[in-house]
């Protein structure tokens, strides 16, 4: 029920509030790092304050603080800042990280991601789905970034909230990321809300990064169906260089170098194809019939349209195929199901 929600907002914004005032004002050597480690991200200045950085101290010290402003711990443990302690009393679930809170659209505090401070696993803890949090609806940053996505007509998708961060600071202020998850078609729909040209997805260059990228080309055929609605935003992408990530890039080379790479995004079909055609051997005739068939599961679920066509002739003249036979080859391949 709303009141229920409500109530677990209430738990996220005093908790988000209590991380805050530990990141800025909590004592201790872990508190320090917590600090240090921010900073040398460069995340110090007014960036804590901006996105409402924390840190998390553990030991049941917001357990305690929640405990006193009167949440219950059913409270707690449904917004999923707290665990319920085996047979003992709950926990804090969060211990000794950095705390990225997960805004929704509107600015509410609706989740957490943690962060380990310097290296250990996991890197980072997220908050798990609560009636409040649905990862694959949820974008971070999305509160940030509707005006710019709005005057532009763009929004572009990293992965991290690091990522969200350092290009926002950095003047690139139409960016979300997803929370550890693909971009869904739900993703698509919000953005394509406030963004009415184009979503740019830049994916890491690294190997999550490619995974990513291969899922993303699942959903190729959806966003090109009614069911993804009327929108007539065009998608596409490009993986970063040199292993590097959005923050990473940026750092490294300047907010002009990562806007041309962003001008320079290609249609995800197009995307998707080059990508396919990049794990062939070319050279062989074994090597391009293999790429042909990928390429045409890529091509298969859109197979009727005009843009399908387009791309099986110009895949003919990258396999040194004749234009009619990809175009029968085309025809009479089945759509993968995803
Ligand atoms: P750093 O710059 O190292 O802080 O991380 P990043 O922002 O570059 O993130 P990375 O590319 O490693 O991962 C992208 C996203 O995947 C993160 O923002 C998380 O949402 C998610 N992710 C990464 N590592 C983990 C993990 O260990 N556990 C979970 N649950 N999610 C993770
Ligand atoms: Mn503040
Ligand atoms: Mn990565
Ligand atoms: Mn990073
Ligand atoms: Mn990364």
């Amino acid at each position: 029920p709303a009141s229920r929600k409500a109530r677990l907002k209430e738990v996220c914004a005093r908790t988000a509030e209590f991380y805050h005032t530990q990141l800025m004002r909590g004592r201790g050597p872990e508190a320090d790092a917590a600090r240090s480690y921010l900073a040398g991200r460069g995340f110090g200045g007014d960036v804590p304050n901006t996105w409402n950085l924390g840190f998390a101290p553990g030991r049941g010290a917001l357990v305690r603080h929640l405990s006193q402003l009167g949440f219950s711990t059913a409270d707690m443990i449904d917004a999923n800042v707290a665990l319920a302690g085996r047979g003992g009393p709950v926990r804090d679930r969060f211990y000794n990280r950095v705390m990225f809170p997960i805004f929704d659209v509107s600015g509410d505090c609706i989740a957490f991601g943690g962060r380990v401070i310097g290296t250990g696993e996991p890197k980072y803890l997220n908050s798990q789905e609560t009636p409040l949090f649905h990862k694959s609806q949820v974008l971070y940053g999305l509160d940030h970034a509707k005006a710019a996505m709005a005057s532009s007509g763009v929004a572009i998708v990293v992965e991290g909230y690091t990522d969200v961060i350092a290009l926002h600071e950095a003047g690139i202020k139409n960016v979300v990321a997803t929370l550890g998850t693909a971009l869904t078609l739900r993703h698509i729909r919000v953005l394509s809300r406030h963004a009415s040209k184009r979503i740019v997805y830049l994916f890491d260059g690294d190997a999550a990064g490619q995974r990513a990228a291969d899922r993303a080309l699942a959903f190729i055929d959806k966003s090109m169906t009614p069911e993804a609605g009327r929108s007539q935003v065009d998608l596409v992408a490009v993986t970063l260089p040199d292993n590097l990530d959005p923050a990473e890039f940026v750092a490294a080379r300047g907010a002009d170098a990562l806007r041309a790479l962003v001008d320079d995004a290609k249609p995800l079909l197009e995307y998707g194809i080059e990508r396919r055609l990049a794990n062939h051997d070319l050279q062989a005739a074994e090597g391009r019939a293999r790429a042909l068939e990928d390429c045409l599961g890529v091509l298969a679920p859109i197979k009727e349209s005009i843009l399908a066509k387009d791309y099986a002739v110009r895949l003919a003249g990258r396999l040194r195929l004749r234009e009619n036979d990809v175009l029968e080859a085309l025809a009479a391949k089945e759509p993968p199901r995803f």
